[in-house]
């Protein structure tokens, strides 16, 4: 009933109005997102459907999103680089705007590969300053063949990362407990293509391959709404136990490191919330 109507009085605002941007027929690309660096190496297709990025020796490139938030869903469909990308990193992220000592952020970061060698997916939180919540994922598809949807779902409960709908990441809001937590300051969405071939392909060993430059991605499809609408309501408090046997499959099987599983690193012991339920 309310999404009958809520579809109707859309498609009327629709005609009324020349635009719609709550449900699935995104509008173009350039509604939510502005290429903000690159000198030109960042660009929106005529039709408005694919935000393309584009990196060579001399520069990279980068967009921001229009809006700030404060609890988000933001979904974008992404293709990367494809064949020889070591090197490369590819970008979504949330950040705040604010003093950089007590930033908040939520980092998804594709880091290339030699051809034929798997994309790494390195995902990172911080709150109040506080990161190194490093944790990486191969993904069980080619993400160079096709576009698939990356999420980032910040609510009060949880900050969840969802890979084509498969949840692969959940950090709980522990805040009740001393664990920082983004819940105060807005961020904003950002993408960008950069080199980081000193440390982005097997740990700095592999560079990138300047002769095939320009490396190009491309981002379509985005859409980022406040947690309370409807189509940004899925796992809005929890997960229910499908989703939670989904994001067991993905980290047994495509989680290849995880900051509260590296004793080396934290030899006094792991973060306090790798213990919390
Ligand atoms: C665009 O994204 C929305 C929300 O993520 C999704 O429902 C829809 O199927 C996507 N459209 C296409 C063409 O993939
Ligand atoms: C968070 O980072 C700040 C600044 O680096 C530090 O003083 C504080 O102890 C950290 N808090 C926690 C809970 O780790
Ligand atoms: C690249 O491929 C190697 C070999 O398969 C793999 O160990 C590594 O995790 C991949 N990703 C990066 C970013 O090096």
């Amino acid at each position: 009933m309310a999404s009958a109507f809520s579809s109707r009085a859309c498609a009327l605002l629709a005609l009324l109005l020349g635009l719609c941007t709550a449900g699935a027929a995104a509008g173009r690309v350039d509604d939510g997102l502005e290429v903000t660096w690159g000198d030109g190496r960042g660009s929106v297709s005529p039709d408005g459907q694919v935000l393309t990025l584009s990196l060579d020796r001399t520069s990279g490139s980068g967009f921001r999103s229009k809006d700030t938030y404060l609890f988000a869903r933001a979904d974008v469909q992404i293709k990367l680089v494809p064949d020889n990308s070591a090197g490369t990193v590819t970008t979504f992220y949330f950040i705040s705007e604010g003093p950089w000592d007590v930033h908040d952020e939520v980092d998804l970061e594709f880091l290339g590969n030699a051809s034929g060698q798997p994309y790494t997916l390195h995902t990172n939180v911080y709150a109040s300053g506080n990161g190194s919540r490093e944790q990486q994922f191969h993904l069980w598809f080619d993400p160079t063949a096709d576009f698939h949807t990356y999420s980032i779902q910040w609510t009060q409960q949880h900050i969840l990362v969802l890979v084509d709908g498969t949840p692969i990441r959940e950090f709980k809001n522990h805040a009740d407990r001393g664990v920082p937590y983004p819940s105060s300051q807005r961020m904003r969405l950002y993408g960008s293509l950069w080199d980081a071939e000193d440390w982005a392909t097997q740990g700095g060993r592999v560079k990138t391959d300047w002769s095939r430059a320009p490396f190009v991605a491309q981002y379509r499809n985005f859409t980022a709404a406040p947690p309370a609408t409807a189509a940004a309501g899925q796992y809005g408090q929890q997960m229910d136990a499908e989703a939670q046997q989904a994001m067991k499959w993905a980290r047994d099987n495509y989680m290849v490191y995880d900051y509260c599983a590296d004793t080396k690193r934290f030899s006094q012991g792991a973060p306090p919330e790798c213990s919390m339920a």
